[in-house]
């Protein structure tokens, strides 16, 4: 059983066709040392910023832009995508992503820094997508934020929710994963939202405001 769940996920991960443009974000996130969304996580992404028809999404912890390219994919040409992050050079690379994805500057909106500073200046229910993909330190604050910025019916996404498959091992009591453990709680335990988790990639954990 868990060989076959183990080929499925790995059957899954390798589907999606990946073209130039996200290939060469995932040199320069490799060059930089930052790990982007899995192929799998990519095209989940395209598919639910797709679906969303939202006007306006951001996200936390932009990295080079493999997620942000992959969102922008989705998402009209008339949703304003704001990004997050705390590394300036993870930000140029990210620029570059979209600006190979052909998409115009206008449509996204780059903050440098910390999440814990920037998350508290966006405006409440003024979101419909958000993504939560930085550092698991400060996790569940980010995620009470995210809760907190989405209109009704938007959708919030926390990559790496499975904390690279730590979260279901008990034993396993690092700070990152505890807090990825707290943070799928305390979204499962609202009844403002409806929430569901996927094995993708290393875990994503998807919640739709009511
Ligand atoms: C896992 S990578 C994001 C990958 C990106 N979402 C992608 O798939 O292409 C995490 C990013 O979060 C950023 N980060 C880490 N701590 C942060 C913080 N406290 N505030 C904002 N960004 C942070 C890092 O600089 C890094 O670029």
């Amino acid at each position: 059983m868990s060989t076959d769940k183990h080929s499925s996920w790995s059957y899954s991960e390798a589907l999606p066709l990946e073209d130039e443009v996200l290939m060469r974000a995932r040199e320069r996130a490799y060059e930089l040392g930052v790990r982007a969304v899995t192929s799998g996580t990519a095209g989940l992404l395209t598919v639910l910023a797709a679906q969303s028809r939202a006007r306006t999404a951001v996200e936390v912890g932009t990295g080079a832009g493999v997620s942000g390219v992959s969102l922008l994919r989705g998402f009209s040409a008339q949703t304003v995508f704001t990004t997050i992050d705390v590394d300036v050079d993870h930000l140029d690379a990210a620029r570059q992503a979209f600006a190979e994805a052909g998409v115009p500057a206008s449509r996204t909106r780059t903050i440098a820094g910390r999440a814990r500073d920037v998350l508290p200046r966006l405006t409440t229910a003024a979101y419909d997508f958000v993504l939560l993909d930085a550092d698991k330190t400060h996790l569940v604050e980010y995620v009470e934020h995210g809760v907190r910025l989405l209109r009704s019916g938007g959708m919030l996404v926390l990559n790496d929710a499975l904390d690279m498959d730590k979260v279901p091992l008990p034993a396993v009591r690092q700070p990152g994963t505890v807090a990825a453990r707290q943070a799928s709680r305390l979204l499962r335990d609202r009844e403002d939202l409806m929430v569901s988790m996927l094995p993708t990639g290393t875990g994503v954990l998807l919640a739709v405001k009511r």
